[in-house]
């Protein structure tokens, strides 16, 4: 059983991984708009996986005998002045981000809670990931500079991009979360 510290903390958590998911659907419009079709692709699936990490965390709530409450988003940034602008963005929300689950992690431990803290292990892993590929990538944007040949090669690199569900994690059939 959660507190109700842990629940509402998994909650706001989880309404800040909404809001990622939101701010890189904003990015993919926005390269889409400049016609860089990868990039905006590669943020579409960064917006995908930040929905999984939504309802992945709201699961644990409502599978946890706690009550999954839903937090108004807030409207993400709509331009960016370059491809470099909007990468820098990604690399700095990560660090953000991995900030809020290491905070959301100390939450756990006040709250004597070493389920939550084991759920969350996954969390701060993810962040490594999300932290080294937002850096691989804010590499490849500032390597190619003004050469625009480079950054259209760049733009079909991440087009390649694939998604993949967390093992374990069903989005359809829902069949509840316990
Ligand atoms: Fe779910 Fe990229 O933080």
């Amino acid at each position: 059983m959660l507190s109700d510290r842990m629940n509402e903390a998994l909650c706001q958590q989880a309404n800040r991984e909404l809001y990622s998911s939101y701010l890189y659907l904003s990015m993919s419009y926005y390269f889409e708009s400049i016609d860089m079709l990868g990039f905006a692709h590669w943020m579409r699936l960064q917006a995908a996986e930040e929905l999984v990490h939504t309802m992945r965390m709201l699961d644990y709530v409502a599978g946890s005998g706690g009550r999954a409450r839903m937090l108004a988003v807030e409207a993400p940034q709509f331009s960016w002045s370059s491809p470099l602008q909007a990468f820098q963005h990604v690399w700095d929300h990560e660090r953000t981000v991995t900030g809020l689950i290491l905070a959301l992690v100390r939450v756990a431990e006040e709250e004597k809670d070493a389920a939550t803290g084991q759920f969350l292990e996954w969390y701060v892993k993810e962040q490594v990931e999300e932290e080294e590929s937002s850096d691989g990538v804010l590499s490849q944007v500032k390597a190619a500079g003004e050469d625009r040949s480079a950054l259209v090669e760049a733009d079909r690199k991440l087009g390649e991009r694939r998604f993949k569900f967390p093992k374990g994690f069903e989005m359809f059939p829902y069949s509840g979360s316990a």
